[in-house]
């Protein structure tokens, strides 16, 4: 017999009117980092896709994404172990949007299918996006399969001045997207904010 208290939270009469929804959504609620393309190249052959499951690990530049073996990027990844992060504008969401609508192993060239010119990156073999606010290239330092996780580490990156300032796009699952809003400045209110430039 159970416990009073391993009764579950949802069977308290009183909830203020929550209603329970399915977990299967609730990724929808924590919003990811803001949308990148992930370039890779492998065997002479370009290659990008849309990817939202990611975040930054601390402020040396380390990342961990998540995509499985189901997609070409990710074998591309586990054989070169290195990628490019681009970070696409909200003004060529659509053509983002299509990288992701197309399978690397069935397209000769998805860059020219989906309207975007990649640029030779310096420090390793995947390729900048020329259309992209900032291009970060990076080295996978770390895999965990079983979580589908791969760790990153940036180790150049660029940013396009004349993008500075464009609107970067957050994907909230189920085709839908938020444009950045309102910036607001707390910096002299994060009292243990490492002291960083802005971009
Ligand atoms: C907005 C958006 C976000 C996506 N985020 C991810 C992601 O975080 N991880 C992932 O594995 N696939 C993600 N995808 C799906 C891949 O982009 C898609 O499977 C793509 O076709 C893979 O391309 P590839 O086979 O050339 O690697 C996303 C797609 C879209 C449209």
């Amino acid at each position: 017999m159970k416990n009073k208290q391993d009764t579950p939270a949802q069977k308290a009469p009183n909830l203020n009117g929550l209603k329970e929804i399915s977990t299967d959504k609730t990724f929808m609620l924590i919003e990811p980092g803001n949308l990148v393309l992930l370039t890779t190249r492998d065997n002479s052959k370009n290659n990008v896709m849309a990817l939202s499951w990611i975040m930054p690990m601390d402020f040396a530049a380390r990342f961990a994404l998540v995509t499985g073996s189901w997609n070409y990027s990710c074998r591309a990844l586990e054989k070169t172990r290195q990628c490019v992060l681009a970070i696409p504008p909200a003004g060529i969401l659509k053509k983002a949007v299509s990288t992701g609508n197309l399978d690397g192993g069935e397209v000769d060239d998805k860059f020219a299918e989906c309207g975007l010119t990649p640029l030779p990156a310096r420090d390793v073999c995947a390729p900048l996006v020329a259309e992209c606010i900032a291009n970060i290239e990076c080295k996978i330092v770390d895999r965990i399969k079983k979580h589908d996780i791969f760790i990153l580490q940036g180790i150049t990156a660029w940013l396009n001045p004349k993008l500075r300032k464009a609107k970067r796009v957050h994907a909230v699952g189920n085709g839908t997207f938020i444009e950045d809003g309102r910036t607001i400045n707390l910096k002299k209110f994060m009292l243990k904010r490492p002291d960083i430039e802005d971009l």
